[in-house]
């Protein structure tokens, strides 16, 4: 077996599965995370449910099956599932026997939605959310127009992505930049907040502009962009697997601005999309190095490494031995 490029675990936290639009009142979904299957269903209603995928009854697949009101239906024996992974009713018997009547007979998930996005949370002893997620579009979603959206799959474990916004030197390397942007950093619990002046060339000269980055958790991170136009950037990185990372932008700029204005917020989107997928060969055939051999240019990486421990049940040192 080949050894793992990276030997961190999966991260702990609140991590966004799908986008609230795709999962329509009614729609049945099976998606890949943390190594498993989980189940998104909405209800009739307009409840987002996420659920473990096996029928206790005889082990069907429960993405096969069907939302009928507040319950989800089993394909196999229609069995239905309230909310709460209890069997509500099973139409063919007039009793649901007790281990079925049980609140979790099917494991649910953790589940809320904010940013457009549903998000659900992941722990591997089973504790319930340690923080809230993060609203990231002040004066709410409809303040807010979509400006695009990118999604990719990258074969790297997710810590090595996030870890790229405290590498600095590469962006010269890598992205071409004219000089290394220098943020100023300040990390707090599960919070990281970074805020980045930089002068923009533009066909109207140099523009002072700003990045300020927000992370939340392993799961969540918002940056915004001002000064040369006003985007902002909801980034959500998901693991499908250790080494295997689902990465979501969804960009935004303020409802409010005029047609000029968002042609520059779509210019500025199309921008860091791209530079994701200059990262992205590099990420995949990188290896995460315990003890790395830094020099006094590079930027906050063993901080950035110590911050994220948190996100490991026994701070992910016991796995990541050399
Ligand atoms: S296996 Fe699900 S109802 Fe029988
Ligand atoms: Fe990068």
């Amino acid at each position: 077996m080949t050894e793992p490029r990276c030997p961190l675990p999966i991260p702990f936290g609140w991590f966004a599965l799908a986008r609230s639009a795709d999962l329509a009142p009614g729609q049945v979904e099976t998606v890949q995370a943390f190594d498993t299957e989980i189940v998104l269903w909405r209800s009739e209603a307009g409840q987002a449910r996420a659920f473990d995928p096996i029928c206790r009854h005889l082990g069907a697949h429960l993405g096969g099956g069907k939302v009928t009101g507040e319950r989800l239906e089993c394909p196999f024996h229609n069995w239905r599932y309230d909310a709460d992974g209890s069997v509500g009713e099973i139409p063919y018997a007039a009793n649901v026997p007790i281990a079925a009547r049980r609140p979790g007979c099917v494991k649910t998930w953790p589940l809320t939605e904010a940013n457009n996005l549903i998000y659900v949370w992941r722990h591997p002893a089973g504790a319930e959310p340690l923080w809230a997620v993060e609203d990231f579009l002040p004066g709410g979603a409809a303040a807010w127009t979509l400006a695009s959206q990118h999604d990719w799959t990258v074969g790297v474990h997710m810590q090595e992505i996030t870890e790229n916004g405290v590498d600095y030197p590469h962006f010269l390397f890598v992205h071409g930049v004219k000089s290394t942007p220098i943020p100023q950093w300040k990390i707090e619990g599960i919070r990281r907040h970074s805020v980045a002046k930089a002068a923009m060339e533009t066909p109207r000269g140099l523009v002072e502009g700003q990045i300020e980055g927000n992370h939340i958790g392993p799961g969540q991170s918002a940056i915004r962009f001002t000064g040369i136009s006003d985007v902002l950037l909801i980034n959500s990185l998901t693991p499908i697997a250790r080494e295997q990372t689902r990465a979501r932008f969804d960009f935004y700029y303020p409802a409010h601005l005029d047609e000029g204005a968002a042609k520059g917020a779509r210019a500025v989107a199309r921008n860091v999309a791209f530079q994701f997928d200059q990262d992205k060969p590099i990420w995949e055939a990188k290896r995460y190095l315990k003890r790395p051999i830094l020099c006094e240019a590079d930027g906050p990486i063993l901080a950035y490494r110590a911050q994220y421990a948190q996100y490991y049940v026994g701070g992910g040192e016991a796995v990541a031995a050399e």
